[in-house]
């Protein structure tokens, strides 16, 4: 049976030693890290989001602001609002929760964020410098998915990473950080051929395809270690339940270690949003960033 992936533990750990570096920065340099989230509409999934990290960001010791808009809000007043945060100097972090209402462009609203606020990572300059290896805010659950993987694996210089997905949120970043770690990467996606074959080939399947389930335990290496970045909610004994985009009774008795749905990836995206907000106060601050 496959070892599982404690990645609750793993990002409480990871929240203890940002909650310590925010209180040196206090202490010794006299400021506080900053994040502003702007929640459009009602979903109710971007809601419990927003609630939880406005949560985890004050536990951490940081400022916290939410902002909640209509979801008839216009395109207008939404950049409006990001100006006013990109020229707020105690804000160190921009989070616009996506996905936002149709009258809104996406694409706009992330471009008008100030690439040095963008927790998200999203940011084209953002986007471009992660991909010419330079240093940058590099999106949250890919980091986290990455993290777990070395937390295995150690070096995973030379391994088969499979990613299945290529959404700009997670498939193409973590692809981007998994060839860092000199990884030799496969991008699979709906279109991919005979995409049993290409899973069986890794050492490392990343799977962020969104659909409940889908990668079976006859798809993988024996051993493999398996990143399940998909929270699906489905209905079933009459009982709504999250799935991962593995099945997980079936991988679990092949991989050699799996992340649990909920309680892998999801817990490390706001511990490594965390992490982002930190890294852009100290830049923003000129300072480095305290040991962790
Ligand atoms: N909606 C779902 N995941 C994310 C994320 O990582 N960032 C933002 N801004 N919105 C999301």
């Amino acid at each position: 049976m496959a070892k599982v992936i404690d990645g609750k533990a793993f990002a409480e750990g990871l929240r203890g030693r940002i909650a310590r570096a925010v209180e040196t920065l206090k202490t010794r340099h006299g400021f506080t890290p900053g994040l502003a989230v702007v929640l459009v509409g009602e979903d109710p999934a971007s809601k419990v989001y927003v609630a939880n990290k406005a949560r985890q960001t004050v536990e951490a010791g940081m400022n916290s602001w939410e902002h909640k808009l209509a979801a008839e809000t216009s395109e207008a007043d939404v950049l409006a609002l990001v100006e006013k945060l990109n020229s707020d100097p105690a804000v160190h972090g921009i989070l616009v929760q996506l996905p936002l209402p149709r009258q809104i462009d996406s694409m706009k609203v992330l471009a008008a964020i100030s690439p040095a606020k963008d927790v998200d990572g999203f940011h084209v300059v953002n986007v471009g410098k992660l991909s010419t290896g330079q240093d940058s805010l590099v999106p949250c659950t890919p980091v986290g998915s990455v993290m777990l993987a070395k937390a295995v694996l150690g070096p995973l210089d030379g391994l088969e990473a499979v990613v299945i997905g290529r959404s700009n949120i997670v498939g193409k970043p973590v692809a981007q950080l998994l060839l860092a770690e000199n990884c030799t990467v496969t991008i699979a996606h709906s279109k991919t051929r005979d995409l049993p074959g290409v899973v069986r080939r890794a050492d490392l399947v990343i799977a962020a395809v969104g659909r409940p389930e889908m990668v079976k335990g006859d798809w993988l290496k024996p051993g493999a270690t398996v990143i399940d970045v998909g929270i699906n909610r489905i209905e079933r004994g009459g009982k709504g339940k999250l799935v991962g985009d593995c099945d997980y009774a079936s991988c679990e008795k092949v991989a050699g270690a799996i992340t649990p749905v909920p309680g892998g990836v999801g817990p490390m995206t706001i511990a490594c949003l965390l992490y982002n907000t930190l890294k852009a106060a100290c830049a923003a601050r000129g300072i480095d960033q305290p040991a962790m």
